[in-house]
């Protein structure tokens, strides 16, 4: 089964509109995890726009799924993972006033950084990914690196979607089959939505895990959380429960 691991920055920059605690994140954290996700995201930038790090404590300590945390492995960063040790680490090359990740890793012209934050997050036993586009060059760099898995950006297929879906998918086909010749298993997100998920899934049956939070989270205003979350898992298995 794929896993859903839902981002809830869009819930944070909400709550922080007024400063106050409406909605309640850690409440949301729960329910998303009783509605039937399998993990938690949060992208903690450096000026705390969205989520807070106080929020990655909290969150940390209540949840019972899989914790991912995202984001620019600068030194205030990694302070934070190597102290609050989630299960997961996404390693993703935003800059700081960037409005949302918009990039992979160049992961040749990075390579000596990025083994080193690999190194020291293995070292007490949190699983790595790396952000990365669409770029099957960029794979073997990746296993170089020591990370466990890649996590494909999936902006770009979103775009290209609604226009030609076989020639958006095309790229990510490739850099999976790379992916795997290479023994990194594969996560996904960004733009991902209730329209694309399902041919994503369709086309690339290895990947693990997808993480979604802008579209799930506004589908959620029209549908409720729980049914959402259910829907978005429907369509993510979809193909699992019937080829099984
Ligand atoms: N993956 C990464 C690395 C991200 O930065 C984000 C956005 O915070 C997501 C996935 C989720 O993207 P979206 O909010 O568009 O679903």
């Amino acid at each position: 089964m794929v896993k859903l691991s839902v981002n809830l920055n869009k819930i944070a920059t909400l709550r922080n509109a007024r400063g106050g605690n409406i909605p309640n994140l850690l409440q949301i954290a729960i329910d998303v995890q009783k509605f039937g996700a399998q993990g938690i995201t949060l992208h903690p930038r450096p000026d705390e726009r969205h989520i807070t790090y106080k929020d990655v404590y909290d969150i940390h300590s209540i949840i019972t799924t899989e914790l991912n945390i995202e984001g620019n492995p600068i030194d205030k960063f990694m302070k934070l993972v190597l102290d609050v040790v989630p299960d997961q680490v996404t390693l993703v090359p935003d800059s700081i006033n960037a409005i949302t990740s918009n990039s992979g890793w160049n992961t040749i012209r990075y390579k000596n950084f990025l083994t080193e934050k690999v190194h020291q997050l293995k070292n007490i036993g949190i699983r790595t990914s790396i952000f990365l586009d669409p770029n099957p060059k960029l794979v073997s760099s990746v296993a170089k690196i020591g990370a466990d898995r890649i996590e494909l950006y999936t902006g770009p297929f979103s775009l290209g979607y609604a226009n030609n879906k076989l020639n958006s998918i095309n790229p990510y086909i490739i850099t999976a089959k790379e992916a795997n010749k290479h023994h990194l298993l594969i996560n996904a997100g960004h733009d991902l939505n209730l329209e694309n998920i399902s041919f994503l899934i369709k086309k690339i049956p290895n990947i693990v895990e997808v993480s979604i939070g802008h579209s799930l989270i506004s589908d959620s205003i029209y549908m409720g959380l729980e049914k959402t979350i259910q829907m978005y898992l429907k369509k993510i298995n979809q193909f699992y429960i019937k080829d099984n």
